[in-house]
């Protein structure tokens, strides 16, 4: 078997392989390989097998994307378009291609890279992480605040949209987790088509906006309405003012529409802007807990190289600090070494040391810890990893940081 970088000559069989996989139409998938902002058919990988007949077997695609981590943009590997032909599945193709993958991106120095799995299990033994936890919130228009500031709320037009990349980057670069940053194509080829139902919160200057689609669920009974209902797409806010006002402006609609579709982070306080945190149909009352989100398993994140990743951390710890850590990585062994953290005045140096380690797991561990996702100390409490335990406090402190976040748009 061999694996090689796709050219123009691919592009009808990888089309087709994709659009049998994920149920799309062909022509569709053939645009959104040939001309996407974001990766072209040089980021696809092949593998054929002669004695197969010699087309294209599998594929995978390696997109290289920046994202916002701790207030820094680092480069990431995003696996995408992985596939194999019918007939060839349960025979380790898609492994072969993984563990492929995981060398070309050590080698393109991709410090980590994120995927959205169809299984969370398959991509685990390549060392990825659940790291995508979400709020899946369900709400109702009523239950949300009569907040003042929806007042400055305006629609969106065309001439808004530097503004709006401008409130986007601003949240990322302050809040983002692992959150992709956007260029200009993707913007205008991708995410703007999308911007049917856009507001803008404006109160002099551009602070947030809030996209999303209103569709009619299907009717419960032949003849009867759908229930109307709000997608939340995007919605970005750089203070409070900008939150209040957009979500007093959701809740304004609740005349047209009663309920409310929000994928959120973990951390996202979004109960401060509700009268009631409930769910829909609530009539349990005297019931101790009343369920107005689910919780969403998404995206996996793994770090492709342990000192390099180390080394683009930046941190708030006041005193400096030096800590040895041993990360077990079963595929890229170059990561298995004994590594010396230096923390000093927000940086991270790294060198191989021989002193004795103090904190060892695994790489899906420590990817859980570097995503700021777990913490160091909760890892070693279940019995995921080893240390020192006079260093966990410090170490929880150095790696903590939001949850991780892709917004829906760059879902890849
Ligand atoms: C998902 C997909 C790419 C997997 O491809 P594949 O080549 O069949 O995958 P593999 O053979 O490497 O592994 C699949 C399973 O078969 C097992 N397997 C591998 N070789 C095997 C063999 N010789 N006999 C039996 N099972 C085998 C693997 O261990 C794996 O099991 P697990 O899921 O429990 O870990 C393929 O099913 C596909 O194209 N699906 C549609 C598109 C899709 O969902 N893509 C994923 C996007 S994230």
């Amino acid at each position: 078997m061999i694996i090689r970088q796709a050219t123009g000559s691919d592009a009808d069989q990888i089309a087709a392989l994709l659009a049998k996989s994920f149920l799309e139409d062909t022509s569709v998938i053939r645009v959104s390989i040939e001309n996407n902002p974001r990766y072209s058919l040089s980021n696809m990988f092949v593998i054929e097998d002669k004695s197969l007949g010699g087309g294209v077997l599998g594929c995978l695609r390696i997109t290289p994307f920046e994202v916002y981590s701790r207030g820094e943009v680092m480069p990431m590997g995003g696996i995408a378009a992985v596939a194999v032909q019918p007939e060839a599945r349960r025979r380790g193709i898609a492994e072969t291609l993984m563990e492929d993958a995981l060398r070309k991106m050590y080698e393109m120095e991709f410090p980590v890279s994120m995927l959205f799995p169809f299984k969370h299990r398959f991509y685990k033994k390549f060392g990825y992480a659940y790291v995508g936890n979400l709020a899946q919130y369900d709400l109702l228009t009523g239950d949300i605040l009569n907040l003042p500031e929806r007042s400055r709320v305006r629609a969106f037009v065309k001439a808004d949209r530097n503004k709006v990349k401008r409130v986007l980057e601003q949240d990322i670069q302050l809040r983002g987790s692992f959150t992709p940053t956007r260029n200009d194509s993707f913007w205008d080829l991708v995410v703007f088509p999308k911007f049917k139902e856009a507001y803008i919160y404006d109160d002099g200057e551009t602070k947030g906006y809030v996209v999303y689609e209103l569709y009619k669920e299907p009717a419960p009974v032949p003849g009867a309405f759908g229930e109307p209902i709000i997608n939340i797409k995007e919605l970005v806010g750089l203070d409070a003012a900008a939150h209040r006002g957009l979500w007093g402006f959701i809740g304004s609609l609740g005349e047209q529409v009663s309920r409310v579709r929000y994928l959120a982070p973990t951390d996202y306080p979004l109960h401060l802007f509700l009268k009631e945190p409930r769910e829909r149909d609530y009539r349990r009352l005297f019931f101790e807990y009343k369920s107005f989100s689910t919780v969403a398993s998404g995206f996996m994140l793994r770090v492709i190289n342990v000192p390099d990743a180390l080394r683009r951390m930046k941190h708030s710890l006041d005193a400096q600090a030096d800590f040895v850590i041993k990360i077990n990585d079963g595929n890229l062994p170059q990561n298995s070494r004994p590594f010396n953290m230096h923390v000093h005045k927000g940086e991270v140096a790294v060198e191989e040391t021989s002193r004795p380690v103090q904190f060892e797991s695994d790489i899906e561990i420590f990817s859980q810890i570097y995503s700021g996702f777990l913490q160091p100390g909760d890892a070693v409490k279940y019995g995921f990893a080893a240390a020192d335990p006079s260093i966990l406090p410090k170490l929880d402190e150095l790696f903590r940081a939001p949850s991780p976040f892709i917004y829906q748009f760059d879902i890849f």
